[in-house]
């Protein structure tokens, strides 16, 4: 009788154990597809970096599971982004997709997120219309409808009443040149003319030099981040600004992880964004030290930012459902509210949009260093393209 008893606590004692051991194993994977080669590379290696920030600050156990980390590349290639995710989805059974550096590459991945019910965090992309693309879109970046809109009434207010804009002829481009257009116009501000130049690659020359033609106050710019040097040095070496013609933007042009090197041209440009590394808060602080710290300096900017927050989403979300995935996941996400380095941060329930603060910057020297310096705040704006 002892023995038997015996016998059946080792076999239960076994059967634990078995199953303790199938339960450690048991993954929650996270496929985060980049632009880690190619014109948009410094937006995969900055999300990259704030992923793995993310996991070493909050561990690589989530609701009871051991979080795995997949990074791929897809060379900014709408169809190669599209493939790895279909992988990822079917061969590694990912519980969630992010990353998704530009507009298409979202687009292109939108339809396969709804057929295979798996959520979709986009990181980067910021065209409005992403989030209508799959109810399983949840978006952690920004929209430029939210940048642009801002932009445009400060704008006017400080002297600029006649502007060109100038745009990279793709989605986040018409919706920055939309808003900002419809915003100047009814401020009673004037248009002169709105152009766009190819996504890849631009000649900014001809534009420049149409635009000195036109003697706008201003020319607004929207080109996506790692595209802003080139245009800065352009501007620069036509002399618009000594012909009087001041630079704004989206903070896009004036990127975080290229700033410093733009040099004297950038210094002075007022840009509207969600995100400046020299955001003064103690967590931004913290996480600006401690990403430069596990990266070799290299500075935040606010892809990095969209990463981090990204992975706060899906972290919470894991916990919530103790690891789960399709819809449940999908809804632990709806409606989280906290503290980001960008300042506060909301998931809309209804729109899987983030609502967040804009601020107006200046570039200025600090330290001997080019900072975006935040010098007014539009508190907890929601994407303008979803009222409409
Ligand atoms: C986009 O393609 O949606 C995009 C890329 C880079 C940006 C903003 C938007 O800086």
């Amino acid at each position: 009788m002892q023995k038997r008893f015996f016998l059946n606590t080792v076999a239960l004692g076994l059967l634990l154990a078995h199953t303790g051991a199938a339960m450690a194993q048991e993954k929650f994977k996270i496929g985060l597809i980049l632009p880690m080669t190619g014109p948009f590379a410094s937006t995969g290696k900055q999300i990259e970096a704030a992923a793995r920030l993310y996991m070493a600050q909050n561990g690589d156990t989530v609701g009871g599971k051991k979080v795995e980390l997949i990074v791929k590349d897809d060379t900014s290639a709408p169809d190669v982004t599209k493939r790895i995710a279909q992988e990822l989805v079917v061969n590694d059974k990912v519980n969630v997709l992010a990353g998704f550096g530009l507009t298409p590459l979202a687009l292109a991945t939108a339809p396969l997120a709804t057929q295979s019910k798996t959520p979709m965090v986009v990181m980067a992309a910021a065209t409005s219309s992403i989030t209508q693309a799959s109810p399983y879109v949840v978006r952690t970046s920004f929209t430029l409808p939210q940048a642009a809109v801002a932009m445009a009434d400060w704008a006017p207010n400080n002297g600029i009443k006649k502007v060109v804009t100038l745009v990279s002829d793709y989605g986040p481009g018409i919706d920055a040149e939309k808003y900002f257009k419809d915003r100047m116009l009814f401020n009673g501000a004037q248009v002169l003319d709105t152009l766009r130049v190819p996504m890849r690659n631009p000649d900014f020359a001809p534009f420049l030099q149409k635009v000195r033609d036109l003697k706008p106050d201003a020319l607004f710019v929207f080109v996506p981040s790692g595209a802003g040097a080139a245009l800065m040095k352009q501007f620069s070496e036509r002399g618009m600004d000594k012909a009087g013609i001041k630079l704004i933007g989206t903070g896009d042009i004036t990127d975080d992880d290229i700033l410093n090197s733009m040099g004297d041209v950038a210094n002075g440009v007022v840009t509207s964004h969600h995100y400046s590394a020299s955001h003064n808060s103690p967590l931004n602080k913290k996480f600006v030290a401690a990403f430069e710290k596990a990266n070799a300096g290299l500075r935040p900017n606010f892809m990095a930012v969209g990463g981090y927050d990204g992975m706060r989403v899906i972290y919470e979300a894991a916990k919530t459902t103790k690891g789960g995935n399709g819809e449940a996941l999908l809804n632990a996400m709806k409606g989280q509210l906290f503290e980001s380095p960008r300042g506060p941060m909301f998931i809309d329930a209804q729109t899987r949009d983030v609502v967040h603060n804009i601020y107006i910057r200046k570039v200025e020297k600090v330290g001997g260093q080019l900072f975006n310096q935040e010098f007014s705040t539009i508190p907890d704006v929601k994407d303008p393209g979803k009222t409409k």
